[in-house]
């Protein structure tokens, strides 16, 4: 890590979207290293931040404590451990209902990315393969590529990868886990490396692999699904829902999702990154952000 955990993206354009003011109430479901929470603090908001990684939520609170309680104006927050599918429950919980906002800046940080030992990145081959965003439980990505049947592995690879090359990229890693169990991020590069031995294409296709992956194991369609509906029922009417997202499969859930006319949309066309924000941060290139009111019934 360079000693910025996470560049947050769109994040003038996300806090001016939420519409934070003075001691209103705001959910960061996705607090990461706490770059949209902090903003969110600055402004006067009260803060419920949610993470499913706990080592996210260790740099947050550490970011709130130093920045967030010698503000002048400051905002007050709480930080919780947990999944956003779940967000209905933990802001009930946590009295947070009727909120002003709820922010979700989906996947993940560059700190999860960039620590060799998650296993979120093919540039880190001696690593586990684990890529769990909560390290709690469940199923590291290993497990699930050894225990998969074909079918399903090639679901997950034209699905949730969108890579054209599935079907036989299945049957490689069936080839190698038949050898000896798929254990690490080399083990899994070996075996597509049999479909692809041309190492300019091989990126490509390790990147689709890669996504196709994490989003199972982390179930991210889903929890996406189920944390919109719970985000709808936690916020006030007139309430505001930002969603930032960094690829088709998750921001056409959204789209459609804020079609419904329980939801007036802000404006048509999703907010995109300037050049210069993807120059000083090319991961913010593929975000988009979308922003819907919820209608007062
Ligand atoms: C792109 S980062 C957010 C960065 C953050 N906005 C910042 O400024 O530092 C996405 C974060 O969402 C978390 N996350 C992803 N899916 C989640 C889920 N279903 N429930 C809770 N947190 C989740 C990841 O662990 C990660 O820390």
């Amino acid at each position: 890590m360079n000693g910025i955990p996470h560049t947050p993206v769109l994040i003038q354009e996300a806090i001016d979207a939420l519409n934070v003011t003075q001691g209103n109430t705001y959910i960061d479901a996705t607090t990461g290293a706490g770059g949209h929470g902090l903003e969110i603090v600055k402004r006067g908001g009260v803060l419920l931040g949610i993470d499913q990684d706990e080592k996210a939520l260790d740099i947050a609170r550490d970011r709130l404590e130093r920045e967030g309680n010698t503000l002048v104006s400051k905002g007050a927050w709480k930080l919780i451990h947990g999944n956003f599918r779940n967000i209905e429950t933990i802001a009930r919980e946590q009295k947070f209902i009727n909120v002003s906002g709820i922010l979700f800046d989906l996947g993940v940080s560059s700190m999860q990315l960039d620590t060799p030992e998650r296993g979120f990145s093919y540039r880190f081959t001696d690593a586990p393969l684990d890529m769990r965003l909560d390290q709690s439980g469940g199923d590291t990505a290993a497990q699930l590529v050894n225990r998969a049947g074909a079918e399903e592995l090639y679901d997950i690879f034209s699905t949730y990868g969108e890579e054209q090359l599935a079907r036989k990229l299945s049957d490689a890693v069936c080839r190698a886990r038949s050898v000896k169990p798929i254990v690490t991020v080399r083990d899994l590069i070996e075996a597509v490396k049999t479909v692809a031995p041309n190492e300019g294409a091989r990126y490509g296709i390790l990147s689709r692999v890669f996504q196709g992956l994490r989003i199972a194991v982390n179930d991210e369609l889903g929890s996406l699904r189920d944390g919109l509906k719970g985000a709808y029922n936690v916020l006030k009417p007139e309430g505001r829902l930002v969603v930032i997202s960094f690829h088709s499969l998750e921001d056409r859930i959204v789209k459609q999702y804020m079609r419904q006319d329980i939801w007036e949309s802000v404006s048509k066309h999703p907010v995109r990154p300037t050049e210069g924000e993807i120059n000083e941060n090319i991961r913010s290139r593929s975000a988009k952000m979308r922003v819907a009111v919820k209608k007062a019934v």
